[in-house]
């Protein structure tokens, strides 16, 4: 009898030092991963319809459309706690340039040999921040405006260098890494309420 009481507390006191706390336990990170998985995935569909159609017109024209559309989805997917970027180590827009921590994550992405599909962490520094990175790869259309110098059209070159003349990113071929998404969620408004963002498109 005794003996049983022992366990049964020990597995209390165990069991209690397990416990998650609310923002940042196992589970909240579960449904906060594949929250931020599908806010990736409505935003990559929504940028690549809108290139596709302005591709029609050539990628010269699609540029313009590129510049003005992806801030624009940027800031539509980028609410209710939650944020939405694109980042680069060779990046065309300066605002889309990776920090020193997102760099190292990036590194995480360029080993061909694991193929990691995404990777997440919580940062706490103040409020505790859930990101969710996920890499970003070429495809052949994609290298319409972020090919090798050769097999861009002249036309594509001049309107890059008129609108990003410190562009970095050319030169790529298909498949290469291109950058990642970073999802971010400061859990401050609370886990539940990041859960109901977005629910009424996903
Ligand atoms: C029509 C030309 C065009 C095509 C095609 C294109 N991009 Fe871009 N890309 C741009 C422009 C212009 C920007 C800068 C947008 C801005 O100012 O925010 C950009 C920015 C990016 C960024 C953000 C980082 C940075 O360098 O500023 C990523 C990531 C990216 N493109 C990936 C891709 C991928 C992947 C594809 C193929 C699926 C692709 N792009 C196809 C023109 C293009």
């Amino acid at each position: 009898m005794r003996n049983t009481i022992i366990i049964l507390v020990l597995i209390a006191i165990i069991g209690c030092g397990k416990k998650e706390t609310e923002t940042t336990g196992e589970s909240a990170t579960v449904q906060l991963r594949s929250k931020a998985d599908a806010i990736v995935g409505m935003y990559m569909k929504e940028l690549k319809g809108e290139l596709m159609t302005a591709m029609q017109d050539g990628p010269a024209n699609a540029i313009s459309v590129c510049s003005e559309q992806a801030p624009m989805i940027t800031e539509k997917y980028s609410q209710n706690g939650w944020t939405i970027s694109r980042v680069s180590d060779k990046n065309r827009n300066s605002g889309n340039r990776v920090d020193e921590h997102q760099a190292v994550v990036l590194a995480l992405f360029a080993d061909t040999l694991q193929k990691l599909d995404h990777f997440d962490e919580w940062l706490v520094a103040g409020d505790s921040t859930f990101v969710f990175y996920k890499p970003i790869r070429t495809n052949p259309l994609c290298l319409k405006c972020h090919g090798t110098m050769e097999n861009l059209d002249t036309e594509v070159v001049s309107v890059l260098k008129e609108k990003y003349p410190e562009d970095m990113a050319v030169g790529y071929e298909s498949g290469d890494l291109r950058g990642m998404f970073v999802v971010e969620a400061k859990t401050v408004s609370g886990v539940e309420n990041l859960l109901k963002a977005f629910s009424d498109s996903l």
